[in-house]
């Protein structure tokens, strides 16, 4: 489907809006171009005319005040309801795109977000959707009023004086060549403004938020002169822009002068050879002044209309992405006993590099498997796939002998908790991100569950306990703390599958402790894995599984395991120096 016929079938539900913002436009036009006229006949048939009775005249030009009042007053009223009702209709429609954008992106598989970056899907959601709102406020009325008005002005100007308009005509060409020569020009400058200004916000949100690796390295006097130079283009093309304009807009004031000079010269002598009269002669002038702004707007809504199609076209492709298989909706829902098995998992990100391979490994409830491996090996990937973040290009995942698509993917990954590397929270209180904003679980459940991971203390060691308010996504607690939030949470939920992705930032001593201790328990009735990088809080495990290059390379007990002097006797070797 295209840009434009999807951007209407949003449109559609209010179309009978739509027909009622063009009648209420085509009245508003219609009363626009009133004023000028009444004048005319207030001259003409009144002040100057010297055919009937003083007293008739007086109670002409008083008619025509009124009636010119009330036209006005009819202009306000119409142009409100116009502005009204396109700022409505604008804002609702695109609230519906916004909407419904969201929803489709947070359904999109992970493998899209590693090819976009949050930014620029961020864009789509706020900047692009703004655009189109544009095209209905702005666009989609003011460009069919502006037609009608230029319309509505050249019969007037026939209307008022045939002879007149042929020998103006030959300025309007003249008006509407140097209108799109100005939108040539002022299209190029503002496309270079705007890439320079983006230039210079793009190299301040790296600088300011790198700026502590800017004073380690002494980079100030290098980045200066990046800055300068930056800040220099910038510069040069709003001078640039500066140039256009002040070439414009003065020759456009030329042009509107030359227009009024040429009336009065032609029409003064029709005026004392009394063809027209001074009525209609001030009518042309003011019609004049009318025709520059409604071209001058068509010319700048056309720029819009292009700017809000393309924004269009990016929000519906990014619509037709594919939503995430999320297994069977009407397939199983819970996990009996929590048994699971990789069984020959090949899986690769990009369809190009395999990061994991041939992968058979099974976790069993009531045991604490540890995972191990050199950074990079692909333990945080097959945890991925757990979760069904990920599909793998071959082999199963089995959950108590279930295929992992055969399950209803949704509810199972509620059954499947993981404590991420870096948990990210979100915001609100700890409380709120315990209980995932599910105000019906109770706060002592929330306590217990902070006690069984032994994290009671250190969250009432902050401000307001666990009512404490999480900024920036949790930035200001330390990795493990808000590792032991989300633990908390999947003892809260009693997910009968646990995962733990152990902090790469060093977590304390203490912390680490506590987590050890309160995964020690948890195992007894659940399935644990814990993919740890300190060897040392791998010492107690039922059992590890040491993961090189993708692929499993040894599996036993610690002390098995360094009998063999294989792999995980040379991490050990390299952690410990033994
Ligand atoms: N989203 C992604 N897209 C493409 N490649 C990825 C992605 N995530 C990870 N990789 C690559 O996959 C490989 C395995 O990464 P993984 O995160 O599983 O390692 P890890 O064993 O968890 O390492 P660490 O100990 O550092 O956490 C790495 O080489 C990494 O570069
Ligand atoms: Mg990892």
């Amino acid at each position: 489907m295209r840009a434009e016929t999807k951007l209407l079938s949003y449109a559609k539900p209010y179309w009978h809006l739509f027909v009622l913002a063009i009648v209420i436009v085509l009245v508003s036009t219609y009363v626009e171009i009133m004023p000028p006229r009444i004048v005319k006949d207030a001259i003409d048939s009144y002040i100057n005319n010297q055919n009937i009775p003083v007293n008739d005249r007086i109670a002409g030009v008083i008619k025509s005040g009124i009636l010119f009042l009330i036209v006005l007053i009819l202009r306000f009223f119409l142009n409100y309801g116009n502005i009204y009702l396109t700022s409505y209709l604008g804002a609702k429609i695109v609230y519906d795109i916004r909407r419904d954008l969201f929803n489709h992106v947070m359904r999109l598989p992970m493998s899209f977000f590693d090819r976009n970056p949050s930014g620029r899907i961020t864009t789509r959601i706020v900047n692009d959707t703004q655009n189109v709102q544009e095209f209905f406020t702005t666009v989609v009325t003011s460009i069919i009023k502006d037609i009608f008005l230029l319309g509505g002005i050249i019969i007037s100007l026939i209307q008022l004086s045939k002879i007149l308009f042929i020998q103006l005509s030959y300025i309007f060409p003249i008006v509407i060549a140097s209108m799109i020569l100005f939108r040539y020009f002022d299209r190029k400058v503002y496309r270079m403004v705007r890439t320079n200004l983006a230039r210079i916000n793009a190299f301040l949100a790296e600088h300011i938020a790198g700026v502590s690796v800017v004073k380690i390295f002494n980079a100030e006097e290098q980045k200066k002169k990046e800055f300068d130079n930056i800040a220099k283009d910038y510069y040069k093309s709003l001078i640039k822009q500066l140039y256009v304009f002040g070439i414009f807009r003065p020759f456009m004031d030329f042009l509107y002068f030359l227009g009024l000079s040429l009336i009065i010269w032609f029409g003064a002598k029709y005026i004392m050879n009394k063809t027209i009269g001074f009525g209609a002669l001030y009518a042309f002038a003011s019609y004049l002044d009318m025709f520059f702004a409604p071209l001058r707007d068509i010319a700048e809504k056309y720029d819009i209309v292009q700017n809000s199609m393309a924004s269009a076209e990016k929000i519906f492709n990014l619509f037709k992405e594919n939503g995430e298989k999320l297994g069977k909706p009407d397939g199983k829902k819970h996990v009996e006993k929590g048994v699971v098995e990789f069984k020959n998992v090949w899986f690769s990100y990009d369809g190009k590099r395999w990061i994991l391979k041939d992968v058979n490994i099974m976790f069993a409830p009531g045991y604490l498997t540890a995972i191990v491996g050199e950074t990079g090996a692909g333990k945080t990937s097959l945890m991925n796939l757990l979760n069904g973040l990920y599909v793998p290009q071959k082999g199963v995942i089995l959950v108590d002998d279930i295929p992992l698509q055969e399950y209803d993917l949704k509810s199972l990954r509620r059954e499947i908790a993981v404590v991420p590397q870096d948990v990210v929270l979100f915001s609100g209180t700890i409380l709120d991100n315990i209980r995932l904003f599910d105000e019906n679980i109770p706060e002592e459940k929330v306590l217990e569950a902070l006690e069984k991971v032994y994290a009671m203390d250190i969250v009432n060691k902050l401000e307001k306990g666990i009512h404490y308010e999480v900024v920036e996504r949790g930035t200001t607690l330390s990795s493990g703390e808000r590792q032991l939030i989300v633990l908390a949470r999947a003892v809260l939920f009693d997910s009968k599958i646990l995962v733990l992705d152990e902090a790469t930032s060093n977590i304390d001593v203490e912390t680490e402790t506590r987590i050890q201790k309160a995964l020690r328990e948890l195992s007894k009735d659940k399935t644990v894995i814990m993919i740890a990088h300190r060897l040392s809080t791998v010492k107690d495990a039922d059992r590890i599984i040491v993961i090189h290059n993708g692929q499993v390379v040894e599996e036993g007990k610690h002390r098995e395991l360094l009998k063999r002097r294989g792999v995980y006797y040379k991490l050990y070797e390299v952690q410990f120096e033994i």
